[in-house]
């Protein structure tokens, strides 16, 4: 009989399943309750690809809408906006996005959709800029689109902390701003969060959060869009899970399994063990070797054997992962076959430090490629520059050198 996998590598994990972050979560429950109270701040949230960010999120907005009660400071009833932004999001884009979903979860009342309609009219007059092909004063337009953004903003926040007979009353809102990363310069985005924080003050509003969520290169995203933006956040980087929140997670999975079948299943501890290890603390890894694992069994209980075997075979995890994280990197950013070749040299040390005079022993092209090729790879965050010690390179993850060693050479 076929089981049912409960292990998900490809979406977001159910509060069940859900493993550490405590501190994260402490520090934003902390900001939450601040921000309900008048003293408003906002957070940026970074980390590599498939770290947790988004599953933080999710739980983040359980707690700020009052779906969950938080672990120290009751229930909060935040009016919670999720936005993902996406590669061409122009700035009009973002801000209809934001009234759309705004409207969308308070327009249930007619009173209060009426008050919207008044209170976000600018926004059916930027269709009309938006629509025209004079992109001469952008900046101008911006200015005046953001200043109405903000008022707009202020006027809903009030209304909806002071509400009228019959309408929720809410603690402020909380924006989720995920993949923030994808934003290009059209997005305008850290001189929008830097105007728009100042503009709120300025109106009197305090309660109101922004929390930017994106790979690690939206700190200079941001920065880039406005020298000063990153002082209005604080700035949370998501690690990887600690060996004892990644059996946790195994357990977890394991458990909902027999819930959800009839024909139980187990794991030995050597198993799990080499789940934690292989996964190097990355939520989705410990998903992706656990589900291959969960599959290749075939007697009840998941042993180091399918554990291993699930990972290394063709179409296994860490060829899963890699078509995921690594195949584009590997074979669309880098055009050149020899700058595959000094991925391929330097993943015989695995994600170890290696001298660029080492790499040169094997490479078997011209000094000036291998040297153009480090400096490119090292710009496009292939591969990291040691900044201690001169002439020394590696890759990020071991994942990263095992899939090259295993899969590289495969092609497209
Ligand atoms: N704290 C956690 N506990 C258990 N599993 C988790 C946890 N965080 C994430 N996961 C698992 O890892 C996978 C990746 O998580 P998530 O999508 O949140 O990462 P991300 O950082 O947002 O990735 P991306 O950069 O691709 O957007 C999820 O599908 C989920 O199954
Ligand atoms: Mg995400």
């Amino acid at each position: 009989m076929k089981k049912i996998n409960p292990f998900k590598p490809n979406s977001p994990v159910s509060t069940g399943m859900f493993a550490g972050r405590i501190n994260e979560i402490k520090m934003l429950e902390q900001a939450l309750y601040q921000t309900k109270h008048d003293q408003p701040s906002n957070f940026l949230i970074t980390g590599e690809r498939g770290i947790g960010k988004s599953s933080l999120m999710m739980i983040l907005k359980d707690f700020s809408s009052g779906k969950f009660e938080t672990l120290d400071h009751g229930i909060f009833n935040f009016l919670t906006i999720n936005i993902v932004v996406s590669e061409r999001m122009s700035l009009l884009t973002f801000i209809k996005l934001i009234e759309r979903n705004i409207k969308r979860e308070l327009g249930k009342v007619e009173a209060i959709r009426s008050f919207m309609n008044s209170t976000w009219d600018f926004v059916q007059r930027i269709k009309i800029m938006d629509s025209g092909i004079d992109k001469i004063n952008v900046t101008e337009d911006s200015d005046l689109v953001i200043n109405d953004f903000s008022y707009s903003l202020s006027e809903t926040c009030n209304r909806i902390i002071n509400p009228e007979k019959g309408e929720d009353k809410k603690d402020g809102i909380v924006f989720i701003i995920d993949e923030a990363d994808n934003a290009c310069d059209d997005l305008h985005i850290g001189y929008f969060f830097k105007v728009v924080t100042e503009m709120l003050q300025q109106n009197g509003c305090q309660n109101i959060m922004f929390i930017v969520v994106g790979l690690p290169e939206t700190s200079s995203k941001l920065a880039k869009s406005h020298e000063s933006s990153l002082r209005i956040f604080n700035h949370i980087r998501v690690k990887e899970l600690n060996p004892k929140d990644r059996f946790y997670v195994i357990d977890k999975g394991i458990e909902e399994g027999n819930r959800i079948n009839d024909e139980k299943t187990s794991i030995s501890e050597d198993a799990k063990q080499h789940i934690s290890t292989l996964s190097e603390g990355y939520p989705h890894f410990i998903q992706q070797f656990a589900h291959t694992a969960f599959e290749y069994n075939s007697d009840g209980e998941i042993s180091s054997e399918d554990v291993l075997e699930g990972a290394f075979k063709d179409g296994g995890a860490i060829d899963a992962i890699g078509s995921r994280y690594y195949a584009s990197d590997f074979h669309s950013k880098i055009k050149s076959n020899e700058y595959r070749q000094v991925l391929g040299i330097m993943a015989e040390s695995m994600n170890e430090w290696i001298k660029k005079s080492d790499i040169r022993e094997k490479f078997t092209g011209l000094d000036q490629t291998l040297t153009d090729a480090l400096a490119a790879l090292t710009q496009r965050k292939i591969i990291l520059k040691n900044d201690s010690v001169r002439g020394e390179y590696r890759l990020q993850q071991r994942g990263f050198a095992l899939w090259i060693k295993l899969f590289g050479s495969r092609g497209k």
